[in-house]
């Protein structure tokens, strides 16, 4: 019999979304991908050469499981130098993707039943870590009319004997919102520790990027390396945490994970370093996009209120289309071969939500909106 934990976890629908596009593909359908939460561009040449050189001196072996120091380092560097806030290397751990240190921090900081506050819409994966260890998220509305921003308040009330972290995720996926600093001033002074997840800085188009860290110490910071600088597929990511948790955490990855990827690691002290001027011109290039789709969206009545600050997505509301969004990304990938991500995928408050991600070429945008209206003309009537 398959256990429970197993059996239950949900799917994560955007991949369902690409899985049944790539069926189309192969049958000779060319489709429009608009919903995978992947930059398109290629790693930056620097990091790619520093990979290289270290798979030519053999740098193959396992790490310390903590991550190499050189690369904690330079983090610490990277969080003094952006942010303005000391981190020592001992408070980092770098892990194989933002993903594993995910789990790294609710497996260190959830007993049974403990509870953590997350924001509803949120990026889909939080909740499944949470329950897979035995907590239970307790979700706290973010509205489209406040920017998807928490309202203090209305954490306050969520905050239980069992609480035991409040998630931030700014700029946030599926929304791209950033959230003010001085909320999560707020946040912080409620004297619950903050996990926040960073890992959409370095793609911010308007406002600025803040870290958990300049408001307290009581914080899980998670990052990594996939998004700002397009390293999906090399794993690597990153947590900051207070240092009574560290060991624990350590041992965790000793025993799952042992370490994060050699190369990758070696890759990643270039990227701090030597590739800021390439973030920079991936970000151009995406809010190149960002501008073009809103005004496109405008036109089409689906732009959200404000345009997205950050990351590379649009929530759209398509409620006067449907209450049905899985069912709505499924018909437009069959009718009209665009793929989307529908809104449920990322909780209950995402319902009537398309999310678009603009981590694709101009032409396959324009291409993609062209589409889709032809299939509100067609279908959404
Ligand atoms: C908000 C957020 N956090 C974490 C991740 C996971 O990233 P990684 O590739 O580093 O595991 C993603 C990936 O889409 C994300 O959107």
């Amino acid at each position: 019999m398959i256990a429970v934990r197993a059996r239950e976890i949900p799917p994560f629908i955007v991949m369902d979304v690409l899985e049944r596009a790539q069926v189309l593909e192969t049958q000779g359908e060319e489709v429009i991908h608009l919903e995978v939460g992947e930059p398109d561009f290629e790693t930056p040449a620097c990091i790619k050469q520093a990979a290289a050189r270290a798979m030519t001196e053999g740098k193959t072996h396992y790490t310390h499981s903590l991550g190499l120091l050189e690369l904690r380092e330079a983090i610490t560097e990277h969080y003094q130098h952006k942010y303005g806030v000391s981190v020592k290397p001992e408070n980092i751990i770098v892990t194989a993707g933002t993903s594993p240190a995910m789990f790294l921090i609710f497996a260190a900081l959830i007993e049974p039943g403990d509870e953590i506050i997350l924001p509803d819409p949120h990026y889909a994966c939080y909740p499944n870590f949470i329950r897979f260890l035995g907590g239970r998220p307790v979700y706290v509305p973010v509205r489209e009319e406040n920017g998807f921003v928490y309202e203090v308040e209305e954490v306050k009330k969520a905050i239980s004997p069992r609480t035991k972290a409040v998630l931030i995720n700014s700029p946030a996926n599926p929304t791209g919102m950033l959230t003010p600093p001085e909320v999560i001033k707020e946040l912080a002074e409620l004297g619950i520790p903050l996990i926040s997840d960073e890992i959409y800085h370095g793609l911010v188009y308007e406002g600025k990027e803040h870290s958990a860290l300049e408001f307290t110490d009581n914080a899980f910071v998670l990052n990594g390396f996939s998004k700002a600088y397009a390293m999906t597929g090399w794993r690597l990511g990153y947590l900051i945490a207070p240092s009574a948790f560290i060991r624990p955490m350590q041992k965790i990855q000793q025993n799952f994970f042992i370490c994060a990827p050699s190369i990758a690691q070696y890759a990643a002290i270039t990227a701090l370093k030597e590739a800021q001027p390439d973030v920079e011109r991936m970000r151009a290039i995406y809010d190149e996009r960002r501008k073009y789709l809103f005004s496109a969206l405008k036109e089409m009545n689906l732009a959200p209120k404000r345009p997205p600050q950050g990351a590379f997505y649009f929530f759209i509301n398509v409620k006067h289309i449907t209450t049905n969004s899985y069912r709505l990304a499924f018909d437009i990938l069959e009718k009209v071969r665009v793929a989307v991500t529908p809104g449920i995928d990322f909780g209950k408050r995402g319902e009537g939500f398309l999310r678009l991600s603009y981590a694709n070429s101009l032409e396959d945008i324009k291409e993609g909106l062209k589409r889709l209206k032809t299939y509100l003309e067609r279908y959404a009537g």
